[in-house]
């Protein structure tokens, strides 16, 4: 009778635990960890062990309102909960939960906890070329799979749940291990920094009204003071639009420690790119000789370059025949970047306030004025827009004088000049009177 009853009681277990009365849970050290407890009579008693329904006792709570915590501040109770912050590697193992009514115990709701070693062998950032390695690694024998994905989302090539391999840009962000066990998924988020050069977009806009800046910058932060270290060379190129031979601004070689410019007559200067990791030119007014693609190159100790190109387009407004013109000519405004705009870009023109085209919507980069006006006098304003965002704007001032105003002019002086003629005659006289006066 009494082995009967045993094996009526282990096969209650076993069907429980089919039923999900365990749970398996992989943890990384430092995480934390919320285990719920199966669900809870009216007059609840919920008691948790850690190991075995007789080990330490960690904590317990009751519907009476009690709300016990034994072991240090990392433990925190609930009514259905427990949470353990900061997981450390001591408080891997089972975690044992009891409930019980007024009456009886339920049957022990077990959670059992894997340490997941998820690291990395370099120290970050990690200088592209060298080899970057992580390890996601869980301390047990169940049958599992242990992978990683990539920032990208793809899946890196594993091996047993480590990855090797060279570093390259497109390894900086956020990777992630993946555990899969019976079913059930739990993911391990790892940010890896490696170095990356980076240029805000390909296109840059300024016009001859302002200044240039051609924006390279090295990141992370982290990086910048081992530039001059872990840095082979750094070029700057630069291709004019208006041909297809390269010439080399400036290469840096931090070995002897100077920056040799070989080409002075651009009057581009640089920040202290070992201050900020900024490895940016500027000028201060953008010509039309800037306009063209620079590509600013980084060779590494370890022979690995990266390079960043940039368009730099310069917005030039050219009026012919020129600024100053009589009422009544012709004109004609070109505002261009001296090649075909990228797509989803527009040319957009701002007469000036008193302009009878003010209200006209001006939309190409040339602009027929058959007759203009004076009120056509002022600043005239070209912008380049994507979308309602203006890119960058140029601007020139026409003078346009009355084309009677030159007669007036010429008649005017007329009679200055006749005065003044009258006038020293008159002079003439009063001193040969004088003169006479005189003898
Ligand atoms: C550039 O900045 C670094 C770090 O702030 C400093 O050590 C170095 O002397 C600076 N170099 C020059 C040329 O100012
Ligand atoms: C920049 O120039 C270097 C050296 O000529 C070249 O190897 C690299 O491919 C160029 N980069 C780009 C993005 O065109
Ligand atoms: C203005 O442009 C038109 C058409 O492109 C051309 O026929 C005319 O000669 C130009 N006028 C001036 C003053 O450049
Ligand atoms: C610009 O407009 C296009 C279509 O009109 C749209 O697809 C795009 O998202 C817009 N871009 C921005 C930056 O608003």
């Amino acid at each position: 009778m009494k082995n009967l009853l045993q094996f009526f009681v282990c096969l209650i277990i076993v069907l429980e635990a089919n039923g999900k009365k365990h749970q398996v849970i992989y943890v990384r050290v430092g995480d934390k960890v919320e285990l719920y407890s199966s669900q809870l009579p009216t007059s609840y008693y919920v008691r948790w062990f850690f190991e075995r329904e007789d080990g330490p006792e960690l904590a317990d709570t009751s519907y009476l309102g009690r709300k016990q915590v034994n072991q240090g501040n990392r433990l925190s109770i609930s009514t259905n909960s427990l949470t353990i912050n900061n997981m450390r590697e001591e408080n891997f193992g089972t975690i044992v939960c009891m409930v019980k009514d007024d009456f009886k115990f339920t049957f022990p709701y077990l959670c059992i906890l894997f340490f997941m070693l998820v690291s990395m062998k370099e120290q970050l950032p990690v200088i592209p070329g060298h080899s970057l390695s992580l390890n996601c690694k869980a301390e047990t024998q169940r049958k599992r799979s242990v992978y990683w994905l990539k920032p990208t989302g793809n899946k890196a090539t594993p091996f047993q749940g480590s990855v090797t391999k060279t570093a390259e840009s497109q390894d900086n962000g956020e990777w992630e291990c993946v555990v899969k066990d019976n079913g059930e998924e739990s993911r391990f988020k790892f940010p890896v920094s490696v170095v990356d050069f980076s240029s805000a977009s390909k296109y840059v806009y300024t016009s001859t009204n302002l200044p240039l800046s051609i924006p390279f910058r090295i990141t992370p932060k982290e990086f910048v003071q081992k530039i001059p270290s872990e840095i082979e060379t750094v070029e700057w190129l630069f291709t004019p639009i208006t041909s297809s031979s390269q010439q080399t601004i400036f290469s840096f070689s931090p070995k002897n420690g100077q920056l040799k410019q070989k080409d002075p007559a651009r009057e581009l200067s640089y920040k202290n790119f070992t201050a900020d990791g900024s490895f940016s030119l500027h000028k201060n007014l953008a010509k039309v000789e800037d306009r063209g693609t620079y590509n600013c190159s980084i060779t590494f100790k370890n022979g690995y370059m990266l390079s960043r190109t940039l368009v730099i387009e310069v917005l030039e407004i050219t009026p012919s025949p020129g600024t100053e013109l009589i009422s009544g000519h012709h004109l004609n405004l070109s505002c261009s970047t001296g090649g075909p705009l990228e797509t989803g870009v527009t040319v957009k023109w701002v007469p000036p306030e008193t302009s009878s085209l003010v209200k006209a919507d001006l939309l190409s980069g040339h602009l027929i004025i058959p007759r203009v006006g004076t009120e056509d006098s002022g600043k005239w304003r070209c912008d380049l827009r994507r979308n309602t965002t203006t890119l960058t704007s140029a601007v020139i001032t026409l003078k346009i004088g009355e084309h009677r105003k030159r007669e007036e002019t010429l008649l005017f002086s007329l009679s200055v000049f006749l005065f003044c003629n009258s006038h020293q005659h008159k002079m003439r006289q009063l001193r040969h009177r004088l003169c006479k006066c005189k003898k």
